[in-house]
């Protein structure tokens, strides 16, 4: 069933998906989401996706998600960024974050999309050597 199927895709996924509410709190964490930053889904969910960052937007993001309820001027959503991933075990990585919105039972959710770049990087800094 095409439930079954979405289920698949997801788990199949390079990249991690992670779906918050309007409260910043994870609904959704793919199993490349938790192989990036480190932790287990179950660890994830029902929590705050601030946990996922390093200071000082890891005290600033609820109201970053605040600021964009009230104004709906976009400062990541539809645009992307290069942001720090903080791991579980406190190690930070760079990664490319997209958000995306959708609306369901009169509310906001927000979909990340997380790539890790540390292997990119690392290509980046051995070229930029030998030049
Ligand atoms: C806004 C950082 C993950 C959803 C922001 C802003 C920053 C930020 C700096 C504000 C931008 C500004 O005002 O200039 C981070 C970092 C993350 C992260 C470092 C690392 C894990 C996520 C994830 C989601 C998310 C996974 C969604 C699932 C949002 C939303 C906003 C926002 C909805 C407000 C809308 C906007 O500014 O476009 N974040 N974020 N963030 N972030 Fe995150």
């Amino acid at each position: 069933d095409s439930e079954a199927t979405l289920r698949a895709v997801l788990d199949t996924l390079v990249d991690g998906i992670i779906v918050i509410d309007e409260q910043g709190l994870v609904q959704l964490f793919t199993p490349a989401a938790a192989r990036m930053f480190g932790y287990h889904a179950d660890e994830v969910l029902g929590r705050n996706v601030a946990l996922l960052m390093p200071s000082p937007h890891r005290e600033e993001h609820d109201a970053y998600i605040g600021r964009y309820l009230r104004t709906g001027e976009p400062r990541i959503i539809g645009i992307g960024r290069e942001v720090q991933g903080r791991r579980k075990d406190g190690r930070l990585f760079p990664l490319h974050l997209s958000v995306g919105e959708f609306r369901r039972h009169q509310r906001r959710w927000f979909v990340g999309v997380t790539r890790d770049l540390t292997v990119r990087k690392q290509t980046e800094d051995r070229l930029l050597m030998l030049s």
